[in-house]
């Protein structure tokens, strides 16, 4: 969905502590995957807890597109027809993703070894991020790709005819790049062969092992390594979506930094290729803890109490745990503000090339709050004010980004003056109900004039 929407600007203001129990939105990640794989399965594929993000309502349209049928049977419940591996119809229209570059390169990797060609567009922050980096693999199965200079959308997808398995190495710590090949693999004879030297978020194979795909996963000396038997007899799944740990993180930080605050955020996925904010503030210092771990749907979940940490310390992020918390930096980049000392975050460039450039986005409007930054091309780093010692009082961009937009409106329920954002409507990508459920644990935000 690429119309446009008018800008929300919205501000919050510190206020009295955040009290309740709370449940996020679906697992965005898994939300996608679910579509995808149930569209490439013949029968009924039942999904619960699904994001209704508009991310993902842009991929349901278009698995619609692809000649799936995608029905919504209540809230957060919608059943998919799909048309079997290989089965997807040629596209009449243009695809549009929005705002995901998750759906767009996972589509593209799943109709790319099928003969037919599909033209894929996005929004303003979308056309401007990198194609190549699916499409250069896409490559070596026989499909071809014609896009804009740099490998930006739109671009047209023309799939092979004839395609062959590949054996790929991730050159970047992608999940997407990873998901496209193994989606691609599918409908290539013969197995298909993925190797990541970085572990990165793994619900994809997960997922393909649940509908019966042939899938195991070593890790070796080159890194993690997995083998994918092509053409599998794909058989229809129940699904039920956890709540998104990336999404959790903004109530779960709100916590940490509003003073006398204790919250329960519930039924959090905590598959270890996502947790890494989770590790990483408990080695600052932060009140969590981890309750009710159990096993939803072949992802482990649990809830997570957190209460108000004023002892919270900066530290150096291992750069090799980016992977597990990569849209965690900006509310990361937040919560090291609040507190005492230096927090380095190292191996982050991928950042750059996030629904906006985060590490550029996030110094500024936190530059713009008195805080003061360091940044070079693969590093942020935050001098924390300690608690309470952020003085606030400006307006942030969020460039079409949502988290960036959910980071500083946590900001301001914790600075010393109010911080506002100069649009908040991209929140609606991955965490349509922020607002409401912030406002229900006390936080103060408003939407103001535009
Ligand atoms: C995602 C992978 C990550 C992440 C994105 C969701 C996924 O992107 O930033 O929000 O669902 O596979 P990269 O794989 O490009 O790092």
């Amino acid at each position: 969905m690429s119309a446009h929407a008018a800008p929300v600007p919205m501000t919050a203001r510190r206020a009295g502590p955040l009290r309740g129990e709370v449940r996020v939105p679906g697992d965005k990640s898994i939300s996608h995957r679910s579509l995808i794989l149930g569209a490439l399965t013949v029968g009924e594929t039942r999904v619960t807890g699904l994001l209704e993000g508009q991310d993902v309502l842009d991929t349901a349209e278009a698995m619609r597109a692809f000649g799936a049928e995608v029905v919504r049977t209540g809230e957060g419940a919608w059943t998919v027809h799909g048309v079997g591996v290989g089965g997807f119809a040629e596209p009449s229209r243009v695809i549009d993703c929005g705002n995901s570059g998750t759906g767009v390169r996972l589509i593209m990797g799943a109709m790319a070894t099928s003969p037919i060609t599909a033209t894929f567009t996005g929004d303003a922050s979308l056309v401007k991020r990198p194609m190549g980096r699916v499409t250069d693999p896409l490559a070596l199965f026989g499909a071809h790709a014609y896009g804009r200079a740099g490998g930006r959308l739109p671009m047209t997808v023309v799939g092979a005819r004839e395609p062959v398995p590949v054996r790929y190495t991730v050159p970047v710590p992608s999940a997407q790049v990873k998901s496209a090949v193994l989606l691609a693999g599918l409908n290539a004879p013969g197995e298909t062969v993925v190797i990541e030297r970085e572990a990165t978020r793994d619900h994809t194979e997960r997922m393909l092992a649940g509908f019966g795909a042939a899938i195991s996963t070593e890790d070796t000396p080159e890194g993690r390594l997995i083998r994918l038997t092509g053409r599998p007899e794909f058989s229809p799944q129940t699904i039920a979506v956890p709540s998104d740990p990336s999404s959790a993180a903004f109530p779960v930080c709100a916590g940490l930094i509003v003073e006398g605050s204790e919250i329960v955020v519930r039924n959090i996925g905590q598959n270890p290729t996502r947790t890494g904010l989770f590790t990483t503030l408990v080695e600052m210092g932060a009140d969590l803890a981890l309750e009710n771990l159990r096993d939803e749907a072949g992802e482990p979940v649990a809830d997570i109490r957190v209460r108000f940490s004023p002892e919270m310390r900066g530290i150096e992020v291992p750069p090799e745990r980016a992977p597990s918390m990569i849209d965690e930096y900006p509310i990361l980049s937040v919560v090291a503000a609040l507190s005492e000392g230096r927090t380095v975050m190292r191996g982050v460039k991928e950042l750059r090339v996030k629904e906006s450039d985060r590490i550029d986005t996030m110094a500024r409007g936190l530059e713009a709050c008195g805080v003061r930054v360091e940044e070079d091309e693969d590093t942020l780093i935050v001098h924390g004010m300690g608690p309470g010692g952020v003085p606030g009082g400006a307006v942030a961009a969020t460039r079409l980004d949502h988290r960036i937009a959910m980071s500083f409106l946590c900001l301001g329920m914790a600075a010393r003056a109010p911080v506002s954002v100069d649009d908040a409507a991209p929140i609606v990508t991955s965490f349509p109900v922020f607002e409401a459920l912030m406002r229900g644990l006390g936080g103060e935000i408003s939407r103001d004039p535009a």
